[in-house]
């Protein structure tokens, strides 16, 4: 008899096909995400869980499964999971590392220029066919090469920005509570430096941290006032980390030059002053969304999960499981 899983939501084809053969599963939804009370009802008899970053899984939901063996989260990001309870009841957690990396830091370029150099701002002016022909002065944006990168979070998607930055000939700064070696520096020509320095000497700020009670609300009123005049302040990582309302006010008194944000702090809510202001770019939380990728982490995931079930050691737990 195959084992009983909840898949929180249909993954792409080819992951569905794979798990055809390995599991009974049920699959909460193909539309929105389920909500705590869907997930409870689905989640009595199953011995496994293939959540998505939208899934919030706690205490009620793991007691309400009493056979739960593993959740395996189709994320690189567990915050949506409480892990400290998962470990105390024995219950596997995993993620989708490293098959996202490069995809993040591709998009964090895309934001990272498309703020710089006014991109949504032009091609919307283009297509109103208010182009009249070239003008000096038209659509002026920020230099990037030569500038300061500041990395906040130098981990494996910080890292993959701060090689893309090196064809800009940056200089690279990064903070992280775990300094790289020496040679790891030098290899990705970053110097490290502590938060307060980093914001206020960097042109661009990057954030690619994960969410945790240290770094949530890491870009306070306070830190923003730190930042140059004509800083961009962009979020691919988790939307707590930046305090939203207090950026929105910093943008609105221009008190830096522009943000990027992919993440936000109530998703799939944004603070409403931040859609008026054409100084921010937005973007609704695709950082890993390429077909390529979303289809390796949607398989890891699955694979993590018929691991997990079948008594194995899973390849990708997470670090404190
Ligand atoms: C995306 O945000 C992820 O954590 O995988």
């Amino acid at each position: 008899m195959k084992p009983k899983a909840l898949i929180a939501h249909k993954l792409l084809p080819e992951a569905m096909e794979y798990l055809d053969d390995q599991v009974d599963y049920e699959i909460g939804t193909s539309g929105k995400s389920l909500t705590k009370q869907e997930i409870i009802s689905k989640i009595r008899d199953k011995e496994g869980l293939l959540s998505l970053l939208v899934d919030e899984i706690d205490k009620d939901i793991m007691d309400s499964a009493p056979r739960l063996k593993i959740i395996a989260n189709c994320a690189v990001g567990y915050n949506n999971i409480d892990a400290d309870y998962a470990r105390q009841k024995k219950i596997l957690v995993t993620n989708t590392p490293g098959v996202l990396t490069e995809t993040t830091a591709d998009l964090t370029w895309a934001l990272i220029l498309a703020m710089a150099r006014r991109i949504p701002q032009a091609d919307k002016f283009t297509r109103e066919k208010k182009f009249k022909g070239w003008e000096l002065d038209l659509f002026l944006g920020k230099e990037i090469t030569g500038k300061r990168l500041g990395l906040i979070g130098m981990g494996r998607i910080g890292k993959a920005v701060a090689l893309r930055a090196q064809a800009f000939r940056m200089e690279i700064v990064y903070s992280d509570p775990n300094r790289l070696t020496s040679e790891d520096e030098s290899a990705y020509k970053a110097a490290f430096l502590p938060l307060d320095g980093l914001l206020q000497t960097s042109d661009i700020i990057s954030i690619h941290a994960s969410l945790t009670p240290q770094t949530y609300h890491l870009i306070s009123r306070e830190k923003l006032t730190l930042m140059k005049k004509d800083a961009i302040l962009v979020n691919l990582a988790r939307g707590p980390i930046v305090d939203e309302e207090a950026l929105a006010e910093a943008l609105e008194k221009r008190q830096i030059w522009g943000a990027g944000l992919d993440v936000y702090e109530k998703e799939p809510e944004i603070t409403s002053r931040l859609l008026t202001l054409d100084n921010i770019v937005l973007l609704p939380h695709i950082g890993s969304a390429t077909y390529e990728t979303r289809l390796k982490m949607a398989m890891i995931a699955a694979r993590n999960l018929v691991q997990g079930l079948s008594g194995k050691r899973p390849d990708n737990l997470i670090p404190s499981i």
